[in-house]
């Protein structure tokens, strides 16, 4: 399998914090720790997309390691950053492209609020903002390290921002946002069926969500339905689709919750 290299980020100045000597050697052996639970997280991921028997048990696996990779959030987001997201760039094209044939779809692909939720060290948002150079794109995630990644992609006009928040309470308005997309984020929500409650209230009739999660790790169908019906939807109204696409996207499922239809408003 190939990934496409990336350039290696540099930590962001604001994020370093001057360790001593023995604190630094604690740093190193939990960071080894976190290699090796990285790799055998990659090889399960990789071992069950194409193996039909035994994928509960994997699923399971996968599950708890995926638990217990450190540096997906607070305070070590430098870990995913230099670790993960730089092996996903082929995704993250792969689903600006997803967004891009969405909203013309949709007649919505001029200036369009578009926001990405869990978004992470950022690199989603400014893929879409490459394929989609007027669109307003907003990053929202309750990681301030992961953000002070992130922010190294804000404009000075204000097109592409990072904000602090949890996406069960999103500091958007009603109906006010084209598409609501997210990478990688699903399975890490406390409260799933509030945040999809959210993305149904702020989404424009017309408008839609893409969530993206890791196969292994995500949702089955009926833990799905019972987020739906706690979130107040249908369980009907939270498609689960394949992702096409390459090697990589054969690890990924998308889930797709629209909008109120254009004539319901
Ligand atoms: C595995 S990272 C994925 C980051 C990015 N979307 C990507 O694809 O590279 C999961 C992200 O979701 C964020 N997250 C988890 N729960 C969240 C919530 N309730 N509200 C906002 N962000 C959340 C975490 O802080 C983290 O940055």
């Amino acid at each position: 399998m190939r990934f496409p290299g990336r350039r290696r980020h540099s930590t962001p100045t604001t994020a370093s914090t001057g360790l001593a000597d023995s604190a630094s050697a604690g740093r190193i052996q939990r960071s080894g720790k976190r290699s090796r639970l990285f790799s055998a997280f990659v090889i399960v991921s990789v071992a069950a997309a194409f193996t039909r028997p035994g994928r509960t048990t994997t699923r399971v696996l996968a599950r708890w390691l995926d638990a217990r990779v450190g540096g997906f959030a607070e305070p070590e987001s430098s870990v995913y950053a230099r670790l993960f997201a730089p092996f996903l760039g082929r995704l993250y094209r792969r689903v600006a492209d997803d967004v891009a044939a969405e909203l013309t779809s949709r007649g919505r692909q001029r200036k369009a609020m578009i926001v990405d939720l869990g978004c992470g060290t950022g690199e989603l948002v400014l893929a879409i903002s490459r394929r989609l150079r007027d669109a307003r794109i907003v990053g929202l995630d309750h990681s301030p390290s992961m953000l002070l990644w992130a922010n190294r992609h804000a404009t000075t006009d204000g097109r592409l921002r990072f904000m602090t928040g949890d996406a069960a309470v999103m500091p958007f308005g009603d109906e006010s946002v084209d598409m609501v997309v997210s990478t990688l984020s699903l399975h890490h929500w406390e409260e799933p069926a509030n945040v999809f409650a959210e993305i149904a209230r702020v989404l424009q009739p017309g408008g839609v969500a893409l969530i993206y999660d890791p196969k292994l790790v995500t949702f089955t169908d009926s833990e799905m339905a019972e987020i739906a019906r706690n979130a107040g939807l249908e369980p009907s109204e939270i498609g689960r689709e394949r992702v096409r696409g390459g090697l990589l996207s054969r690890l990924f499922v998308r889930f797709r919750l629209e909008g109120l239809s254009e004539e319901q408003d």
